[in-house]
């Protein structure tokens, strides 16, 4: 069963205590790991991968040697969702760190920080990075998954050029410097100061939310947002279903819907108490792994707005009335169209938007109508980071469920809720209103996800190559698929590459896509995110003017049999069903 690891109404005393003990350093002989690659979002493996003796310690001074001679002097942020094993790995970066010379390390109480706010925290106090333990929306408890991803200055993932030498360490690795007696309590605020060979090392620990929730009441008006939840005047209460999944963001959500917005603490959240088996759920916020808030809305019509988050924090998932779904892509474009209401954009100004590739285009729409410049990256957050320290890009999005701006360099669940919040205050309409006054206007992206989760490695690979040998020899261009009342003809396909428009960095094979003429596409992509297995994501997307009120899946459902035939998808996997549609 789980344990808490952090109550977040507990009272907290400060105490700065300074231990004279004398600390020694100590080197380790170790060996490599196989397999230490960071993926989409840092390394991600099961608990017990994680629990093999030196594997953590590996990759922990793997990191610090990547970071080479800065880690000398360096202040870095730790901190994660608080999964299982987060207490242990925590003890290990500290004892790790204070060997190599860093100088000091801020972490978050219990070790919880939420990944957005890592990044807000790095950004806010200068510091040379952070280390996020998490694996984001992955499951938690001792069966299941740990993660561990390096965060740079600027507030951002770690590009791939550092990765890749994350690996590279990892994979040449002969021993790991450690203070091994150093015991430090991060459950107790203040700053704490050791003598590590004859060098001072502190920690700081904070409490998790507090910069963060500054920052939000910068960017967004919280009194207006106050106004709306309470109901002022003549407008009645506007009745939210915030669900933390009882993951990281119980404690943002207490905070920010609770205590400054003042929502119910009965009726408004849920699941706000973070567990370290996230309650043996999968944190992830999606029609089918979030069923629970669905379900709360479909029975109670009273609700105007539910959302949930995964793991981390930086997923979100938003509903309307009757749990009315707004798709990411659909999100992201309602939130680009409309960031007039929003305090932050009135005094930076809003630059170019942005989405990851499998992305429905629908903010290329927004972008155009607002003549402002729109970029399609590679799926992981980190391809928009450089786009924002450019000054080109405000606000951006992905289709698995992230969306996020330049405030900080991670997408940003509750900063999606308050952006919705922001716009409905605003427009004093409806999210199901908005989202078809939206389509009503651009038209309508009608997009899917099918996921095949832990399905065969090899076949799966199998799979891709054979679609990606039948794509690159030209044989697809030209050719016409029948649907229902519609036969749709390829006009281009490619594995999808990206050169950075700043950097010039380029990554390639980012994805096998089919565009029809009509301007329908499907992509095909394996997880980089996945702990065991492969999984494999078949991404349609179909765009309709004026036919905009039909039912999604109903609508994309001759596309996503051409999906299904052209992979050759059953043949391969033996798979009949994906195991998640979004
Ligand atoms: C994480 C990353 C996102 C990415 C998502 C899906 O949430 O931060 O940027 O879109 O994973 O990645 P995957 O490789 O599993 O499709
Ligand atoms: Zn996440």
């Amino acid at each position: 069963h789980s344990l808490r690891l952090q109550d977040s109404r507990r009272t907290i005393t400060h105490v700065d205590k300074v231990r004279k003990m004398v600390l020694k350093s100590t080197v380790v002989q170790t060996t490599p790991f196989e397999g230490q690659k960071p993926g989409t979002s840092g390394l991600r493996k099961k608990v017990k991968v994680f629990m093999e003796k030196n594997y953590t310690e590996n990759f922990i001074q793997s990191i610090l040697n990547t970071l080479g001679a800065k880690t000398k002097g360096a202040t870095l942020v730790v901190g994660g969702d608080g999964r299982y094993f987060s207490t242990q790995a925590v003890k290990i970066i500290i004892r790790i760190a204070a060997a190599n010379e860093v100088k000091k390390l801020i972490i978050g109480q219990l070790g919880n920080i939420s990944t957005p706010a890592v990044s807000a925290l790095i950004r806010t106090l200068h510091t040379s990075g952070g280390i996020i333990l998490t694996a984001s929306h992955n499951p938690g408890g001792i069966r299941h998954d740990f993660g561990i991803k390096f965060n740079i200055e600027s507030g951002a993932p770690a590009p791939d050029s550092f990765t890749d030498q994350i690996y590279e360490h990892s994979k040449k690795i002969k021993e790991y410097k450690i203070v091994p007696d150093l015991d430090c309590d991060v459950s107790v605020l203040g700053l704490q100061k050791f003598e590590v060979d004859g060098r001072s090392f502190e920690v700081e620990v904070i409490d998790s939310s507090e910069n963060y929730v500054k920052l939000m009441k910068e960017i967004f008006d919280f009194p207006k947002l106050k106004g709306l939840i309470r109901g002022t005047g003549d407008r009645k209460p506007f009745n939210i279903l915030i669900d933390s999944m009882n993951a990281v963001t119980g404690v943002y959500v207490r905070k920010i819907f609770v205590e400054d917005l003042e929502a119910s603490p009965d009726t408004n959240v849920r699941r706000i108490i973070p567990l370290d088996n996230f309650g043996e759920i999968h944190p992830d916020p999606n029609l089918t792994y979030a069923k629970e808030l669905v379900d709360k809305l479909k029975e109670n019509p009273t609700y105007d707005l539910g959302a949930a988050f995964d793991g981390d924090g930086d997923r979100n998932m938003i509903l309307g009335k009757n749990a009315f779904f707004v798709t990411p892509s659909d999100s992201l474009a309602v939130i680009a169209n409309n960031l007039e209401c929003i305090p932050y954009f009135k005094k930076h100004g809003v630059k170019g938007f942005a989405r990851s590739m499998p992305t429905a285009a629908a903010v290329d729409r927004v972008a155009k109508a607002l003549n402002k410049e729109l970029f399609e990256v590679p799926t992981g957050w980190k391809y928009f980071c450089n786009l924002m320290d450019a000054g080109r890009l405000s606000v951006c999005g992905e289709e698995s469920f992230g969306t996020g701006s330049d405030h900080i360099r991670e997408k940003d669940g509750i900063w999606a809720v308050l952006a919705w919040l922001s716009i409905i205050e605003h427009k004093k309409k409806s999210v199901e209103e908005i989202m078809k006054e939206h389509w009503a206007k651009y038209g309508r992206n009608y997009f899917t996800r099918y996921d095949y989760e832990e399905c065969d490695g090899e076949k799966s690979k199998a799979m891709m190559d054979d679609l990606e040998k039948r794509i690159n020899s030209g044989e697809l261009v030209g050719k016409s698929f029948d649907g229902a009342n519609k036969t749709y003809k390829v006009k281009l396909a490619d594995n999808f590459s990206y050169t950075d428009p700043i950097d010039h960095s380029k990554a390639t094979k980012q994805g096998l896509r089919i565009l029809f003429e009509d301007g329908s596409r499907l992509v095909f992509r394996l997880s980089g995110t996945g702990s065991s297995g492969a999984t494999i994501r078949v991404y349609v997307e179909s765009y309709e003017e004026k036919d905009t009120d039909k039912d999604a899946q109903e609508q994309l459902k001759p596309l996503v049999t051409i999906a299904l035939n052209i992979s050759k998808l059953q043949t391969y996997t033996g798979r009949d069903a994906p195991t998640v549609i979004t």
